[in-house]
């Protein structure tokens, strides 16, 4: 029988991409989404793509009322919890804001889930609850110390499915936490990919712009940490790889019998690290391009390095990261010039 997959937060930019490949794999999709940063039409490419319709519920996790109708109008086999607010200087001027959407949004959702005994869940948390990690690589072992309000939303998450799954508990949770390293990229359609609102928080889609010259220049925070050219390294993931890790976790959730407690984090990165620097010039190489930069003062709250040891996600769940640096900036690029004509 078809399986009902619920996916908040599935109009966003890693959530589309998931959006496509269910549908591709042949579940059945339900996005639950309130556009707070991202547009209904982004559901009508994922749709196009994958050739097969989703259905939407326009709806804020905060709305337990409104959960409850979603979930007594479908029957849910399991949800994959993207919907999340994700800008980190944001969260630092409004914690209270970033608190309330998503740890409230996730415990509202949560106690929607307990109420008709929907008990999988797939949760999208960040490399960024390991704070600034001593040893590279990262695994999952590394103690959880967030430092700023986005990322202490996500290891306040994280720990409730630990209590959820606790020796003792009547209920059985199956719970799998993906961590993510740094997703990149976008579909290979150019159809959908990432689209920030003014003036991107991250690397890529700020090279991006600067190539398409809606921005003059790159600035490279800081040239002085220990590294090779002394720019931040980080584990670029392209999108589709990341979005494969959540099909594969699903199919793992899926396949535990609904008695039993399954409760596992796992990474999701390549473990390569690229600097910002290699990052620029594969850019510019990979898309004949120029993305002038100048280099400027570090950027509060960044680490050297962080690159992931993903070793538990091959093992048990049999992913690997397929696409390389090269596809990840080559399909960036198809999106940024692309995305004004869609
Ligand atoms: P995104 O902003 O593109 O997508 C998030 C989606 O959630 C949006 O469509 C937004 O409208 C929706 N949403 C937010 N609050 C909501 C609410 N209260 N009710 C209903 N819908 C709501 O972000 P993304 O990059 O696709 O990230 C998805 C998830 O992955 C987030 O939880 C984010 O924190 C996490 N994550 C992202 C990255 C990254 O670099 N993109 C890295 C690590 C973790
Ligand atoms: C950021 C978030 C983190 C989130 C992650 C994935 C911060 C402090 N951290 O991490 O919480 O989980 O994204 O989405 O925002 N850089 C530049 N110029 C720019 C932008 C970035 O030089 O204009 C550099 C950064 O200093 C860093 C690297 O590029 O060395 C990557 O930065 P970014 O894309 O923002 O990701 P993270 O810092 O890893």
């Amino acid at each position: 029988m078809t399986k009902n997959i619920l996916v908040t937060g599935g109009a966003g930019y890693i959530g589309s991409h998931a959006c496509v490949s269910l549908l591709q794999a042949g579940y059945q999709v339900v996005v639950l989404d309130n556009f707070c940063n991202s547009q209904p039409s982004a559901l009508e490419r994922v749709q196009q793509i994958a050739d097969k319709s989703l259905l939407l519920e326009q709806c804020d996790i905060r709305d337990r009322a409104a959960l409850d109708k979603v979930f007594s109008k479908h029957a849910i086999s399991a949800v994959i919890h993207f919907a999340g607010l994700k800008a980190v200087g944001e969260s630092c001027q409004q914690p209270l804001f970033y608190y309330e959407n998503n740890v409230g949004g996730t415990i509202n959702l949560l106690q929607a889930m307990q109420q008709v005994d929907v008990r999988r869940l797939i949760f999208s948390s960040s490399a960024t609850v390991y704070g600034f990690p001593e040893n590279m690589p990262v695994n999952e072992a590394t103690p959880l110390a967030a430092y700023n309000p986005y990322g202490q939303t996500k290891q306040v998450i994280e720990q409730i499915p630990g209590d959820l799954c606790a020796p003792g508990m009547t209920e059985s949770w199956q719970i799998a936490l993906l961590r993510y390293f740094n997703p990149a990229g976008a579909h290979e359609s150019g159809l959908i990919g990432e689209d920030p609102n003014g003036i991107p928080n991250n690397l890529l889609p700020y090279i991006a712009q600067v190539a398409a010259g809606h921005r003059e220049w790159l600035p490279v925070f800081g040239d002085d940490y220990a590294t090779l050219d002394g720019t931040g390294v980080r584990d670029y993931i392209h999108v589709q790889d990341l979005v494969s890790g959540h099909l594969l976790a699903l199919q793992k959730l899926l396949q535990v019998d609904a008695s039993e407690v399954f409760c596992r984090a796992y990474n999701l990165g390549t473990g390569k690290g690229y600097s910002v620097l290699e990052m620029i010039k594969t850019f510019e190489q990979v898309n004949n391009v120029s993305v002038p930069y100048r280099i400027m003062p570090r950027r509060s709250g960044d680490v050297a390095s962080c690159w992931a040891d993903a070793s538990r996600a091959r093992e048990e769940l049999g992913w690997e990261a397929k696409k390389d640096l090269r596809e990840m900036l080559a399909d960036s690029w198809h999106w940024q010039c692309k995305k004004t004509l869609v």
